[in-house]
């Protein structure tokens, strides 16, 4: 058995052995939901270290937030500072990093919220848990194609040109692998479009969706 099959058989006897029950709110998803006038999602931002991601997360939270949606945006600095502090970016660490997103987003969908979250998320395997944990159909996927030389021209935060100077170990695109989702929901040009019409395209993707836009619930 694979290291996750074997932990995730740990994890459930674990919990069988604890004699843990899961308490189910009176107050449902769908109640929540109602009350909010749309549906609970998750915008899931991918793509390398500058290409945009959080930027963009940001400006679609400011635009359903006008439209009076609940939103909360998880973004992978932040997150590193509390809740996987832990972790550093082997392999191994992110795929926990973003497991642990995964069950947090899971809870904020059951708050009726619509939850965005920019991590790069390099490996097809942890996207594709991220939808065994949440959901499919729970989870949209956004592609943030912006090529590596536009991040690395832009380096923000300088951290490229320490990759390259080889002061950080494991750097996404330099000395790490990023695997571009092979089936996005929606992919976007960032290193291109302006950030107006990409906030525009994911507002009308969840339009198209029926997540917003006065949807029967
Ligand atoms: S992920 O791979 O686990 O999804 P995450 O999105 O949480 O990564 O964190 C990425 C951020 O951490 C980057 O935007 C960058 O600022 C910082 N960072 C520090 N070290 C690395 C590294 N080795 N590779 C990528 N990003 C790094």
């Amino acid at each position: 058995m694979g290291f996750f099959a074997d932990r995730y058989c740990f994890l459930v006897l674990k919990v069988i052995m604890s004699h843990i029950v899961w308490h189910h709110a009176t107050v449902t998803r769908l109640r929540r939901e109602q009350l909010n006038g749309h549906r609970a999602v998750n915008l899931w931002f991918t793509g390398l270290s500058g290409s945009g991601k959080s930027t963009l997360a940001h400006a679609v939270e400011e635009r359903l937030h006008s439209m009076g949606c609940r939103t909360f945006v998880f973004d992978g600095d932040n997150v590193r500072h509390g809740l996987c502090s832990d972790l550093g970016f082997s392999i191994e660490d992110r795929s926990e990093n973003i497991r642990r997103i995964a069950e947090m987003v899971k809870l904020f969908l059951e708050a009726g919220v619509i939850a965005l979250t920019a991590f790069i998320s390099p490996l097809e395997k942890d996207r594709q848990r991220v939808k065994s944990i949440i959901g499919g159909e729970n989870m949209l996927e956004i592609h943030c194609d912006c090529p590596l030389e536009i991040c690395e021209q832009r380096d923000v935060k300088g951290l490229y040109k320490k990759a390259r100077a080889g002061l950080i170990k494991n750097y996404t695109g330099i000395s790490s692998p990023y695997e571009a989702p092979a089936n996005p929901d929606l992919c976007l040009e960032t290193g291109i479009e302006s950030l107006a019409d990409s906030v525009q395209k994911v507002v009308q993707l969840l339009f198209a969706r029926s997540i917003v836009g006065g949807v029967k619930i």
